[in-house]
This record gives structure tokens, sequence and C-alpha cells, in this order.
């Protein structure tokens, strides 16, 4: 048996990984092409068809946490257990990416950046943390670390997911129902829900305008949660004050992007939380070691929810 390494990545990070692994996995062959005895596939952002033919296969690991490239490739094998990395070194990452946005949110540094751009002394009103809503969409992995970070910050905290995930200090929010109010209390709003069915362009018109008047939306999840020109319309209409983005519908986003150049936008390059190879290939190389010993891989994605 064999493992296929499907890693999109430049050679020397691709080097990386496989001196990563194979020092984890000692005893494993790690291949770079497919072949008949390939039975477990670790994955990062595999081009399409990367894991059709492959007979044997009874694991796909993505490196990555969000599954959404990998479900919406129909020639991934659907009857295959497909486990998303799970690591608290990302979940930190995500924390202190939202920490940064929501503290220059709140404090007004991007404006304060954008004036000294343009030689402008000016001094904005100073509000306290606890003055400052903030709702985290999806209370996963990566919500619930932002939640507990910013409510340590004294931010107040409103947390929306499909059940109640009592998180300490975080008032939980559940359902589609609860979303209009959820979005309508919040001076910021963090976007950290899976991209499904349910998601897909959830920040769309309707409710882009069910946000509170002068809100920020923070979006750290994917790029297709957004309807592109309907947040340009609220942040040039000003019923929103800036938005903080960091993942796109097509990565690299395109020069000619209106993005690139919005005055409310802050861009990020898809880095808010990246896969640490250090901490991630000894999640990976545990759930190889679970397959062979015949138990069950950890963190095994419900393709009927989607995540
Ligand atoms: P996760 O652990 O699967 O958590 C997903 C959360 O979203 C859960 O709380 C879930 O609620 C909630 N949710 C899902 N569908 C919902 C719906 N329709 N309505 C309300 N709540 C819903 O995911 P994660 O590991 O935190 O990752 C979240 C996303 O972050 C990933 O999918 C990926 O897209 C993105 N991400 C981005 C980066 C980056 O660098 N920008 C890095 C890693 C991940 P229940 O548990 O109640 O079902
Ligand atoms: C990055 O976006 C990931 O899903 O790991």
């Amino acid at each position: 048996m064999a493992l296929l390494l499907a890693i999109d990545a430049d050679p020397d990070e691709r080097a990386s990984w496989r001196a990563l692994l194979q020092a984890e996995l000692p005893d494993e062959r790690l291949l770079d092409a497919p072949t008949e005895d390939v039975d477990i596939a670790i994955v990062a952002n595999p081009p399409a068809g990367a894991l059709a033919g492959l007979p044997r296969l009874r694991l796909i690991q993505s490196l990555w946490a969000g599954v959404d490239r990998l479900l919406a490739d129909p020639t991934v094998p659907v009857d295959v257990p497909l486990a998303r990395m799970v690591d608290p070194a990302m979940n930190e990452a995500m924390a202190e990416t939202a920490l940064w946005a929501v503290l220059a949110l709140h404090r007004g540094f991007f404006d304060y950046a954008a004036q000294q751009r343009a030689g402008e002394w000016r001094v904005h009103a100073q509000r306290r943390a606890d003055e400052v809503l903030i709702a985290v969409l999806g209370l996963g992995q990566m919500g619930r670390t932002v939640a507990l970070r910013l409510a340590a910050n004294r931010y107040p905290v409103w947390g929306w997911s499909t059940h109640d995930a009592a998180v300490a200090g975080v008032r939980s929010t559940v359902g589609e129902a609860a979303l209009p109010a959820t979005l309508a209390a919040a001076d910021i709003v963090v976007n950290l829900l899976p991209l499904t069915r349910a998601t897909n362009g959830l920040f769309g018109a309707r409710r882009l305008a069910q946000m509170k008047p002068g809100a920020a939306l923070v979006n750290l999840a994917r790029g297709a949660h957004v309807v592109d020109a309907d947040l340009v319309d609220a942040l040039d209409s000003g019923w929103l004050r800036h938005a903080v983005l960091d993942v796109f519908h097509t990565e690299p986003l395109p020069p000619e992007h209106p993005f690139w150049r919005h005055p409310r936008i802050t861009l990020l390059p898809h880095v808010a939380a990246q896969t640490d190879p250090r901490s991630a290939a000894r999640v990976a190389a545990d759930n190889v070691r679970a397959v062979r010993a015949g138990r069950a891989a950890l963190h095994l994605v419900n393709r009927a929810r989607g995540y």
C-alpha cells in the first residue's frame, strides 16, 4: 500500500511536506503520482481528477480545513471517507487575524492609514471595546476560537450556528430565523462559516441590508459567501463602513477586480490561517496511523451537510 501526495504547492513547499510526512511515517511509501496500490491520499487543493481511478483508496486526508473544493469536484470518490484539517495552530492563527481586523475596525486604524496616505491629521472619537458588538458566524473550530479571543478582549460577542454551541462568554444565536437579529445587532460581523449550498452567496443584498448601518464585514471563510457587486454597492452607498476580505471567488484576485482599489476594502491574499506543516503533518499522520490500525479517522466530513 502507498500514500499519494496530491499537494498543489511550489517545489520547495512540496519537498518540505514530503520530508515532514516521511519523518512522521517512516514506514510509508510516499508517491507524487497515482498508482494502483495507493490507498490513502493526502491532498491540498488537488487539480480536478487527481483522485480518480484509485481502486484501493480508503482515506482522503485534506491539508486544508475547508473542503468545499473537494466536495465540488465530481471526480473525488463519494464513498471514500474524507477527513479535513483540524489543527489548533490554525485556529490560533485565525484568532489573531480576526482580532487584528476587529481592533483595526473598532479603533479606526484603517481610516488612520488612509489619512496618512492623504497627509491628513484628524482625530476620531474613541469607543471602548465593550461598546462594539461582534457577531461571529460559524462557531466551529475557527469561529469558537475567534469568539473566545474577542470576548477575552472585552468585546460583547454573539455566535451564530445551527445549534446552541455553548461557548463561555458568547451569546449563542441559532438557525436561520435568528440571523436577521444577529446581523442587525452587530457593529462587526466576522464570517467563519463553511461554504455549502446553504451559505453560498449569503452576503448578498438581502443579508447586507439586514446589517446595522455603518457596520463592517470581515470575511475570513470563502469568497463565494459574498456577492461581490452587492458588497461594493453596500460600501459605496455608505450602508457599510468597511470590509476586510481574505478570500475571493477567484484566487489570486484578478488585477482588474474592483476590490483591489476600493477605499473601504482591506485585502489579504488568503492568509488568515495558513496550514502550518509542522503541526499539520502530525495531524495527517495520526489519521494514517489510525486507518492502518483499523480505527476510524478523525475529523471526517459529513458530505450530506457539506462540512
Ligand atoms: P467547522 O469546524 O466545520 O465549523 C463550521 C461552523 O459553521 C459550525 O459552527 C456550524 O454549525 C456552522 N454552520 C455551518 N453551516 C451553517 C448554517 N447553514 N447556518 C449556521 N451555522 C452553520 O469549520 P472551521 O474549521 O471553523 O472552518 C470554517 C471555515 O473557515 C472553513 O470552511 C474555511 O472555509 C474557512 N477557512 C479559512 C481559512 C483562511 O485562511 N481564510 C483557513 C481555514 C479555514 P454547527 O456545528 O452547529 O452545525
Ligand atoms: C484555508 O482556507 C483552509 O481551508 O485551510
